[in-house]
């Protein structure tokens, strides 16, 4: 089996999951979307409203953050990239993702990340970045440089949501942290 085929059946069962209570109150799962075969994932933090009546992750404002940065300082299209999150359902009211959610999901994700196999993987805020790196450290103190992670580079940069609220001061510092994923996608694993 390809691994674009791996990652269908994958989603299939993603589809239906209830591992978790969140399963109560979507309206849809939200996999992970793009190309099977990316050398560059993000990884976001949960599904909001919009994405949780889409079915697809960073659809929103926050989407069109990152489409924008992606396209500007790395130079790759939404579609050229894969996109998914910590947890795949939205948690009520957009509360942060509980330990135990984050824990029923993680299979998921790391089953996307090892099947996608990128050569960077960029995570988008505090959670993205604890969860992969198993750190308790903040993403101020995380970010600035990368990671390696199960044999990619991991790029630690700020949730577009906080930049839209932080103003251009972090949004300077995604696009720094942009170029450095840019940088890594041209190394050599
Ligand atoms: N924020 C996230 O972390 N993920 C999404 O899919 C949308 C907003």
């Amino acid at each position: 089996m390809s691994p674009a085929e791996a990652l269908a059946l994958l989603r299939e069962r993603a589809l239906v999951c209830a591992r978790c209570p969140l399963a109560a109150g979507r309206t849809q799962v939200v996999f992970g979307v793009g190309n099977p075969a990316a050398d560059l994932m993000f990884v976001g933090e949960a599904p909001g409203r919009e994405e949780d009546l889409r079915g697809e992750p960073f659809v929103g404002r926050s989407g069109k953050l990152l489409d924008l940065l992606a396209r500007q300082e790395i130079g790759v299209a939404r579609e050229e990239c894969y996109i998914a999150n910590v947890v795949m359902c939205r948690p009520p009211g957009n509360r942060d993702p509980l330990p135990e959610e984050i824990e029923a999901c993680r299979p998921y994700l790391e089953d996307q990340i090892d099947l996608v196999a990128p050569k960077v993987v960029v995570t988008l805020g505090n959670f993205a970045t604890k969860t992969l790196l198993a750190t308790t450290e903040g993403i101020g103190r995380m970010r600035g440089r990368a990671y390696p992670f199960r044999g990619a580079h991991l790029v630690p940069t700020y949730h577009p949501a906080a930049a839209l609220r932080g103003g251009s001061e972090v949004v300077a510092e995604m696009r720094a942290d942009f170029v450095r994923a840019k940088a890594l996608l041209g190394d050599p694993r």
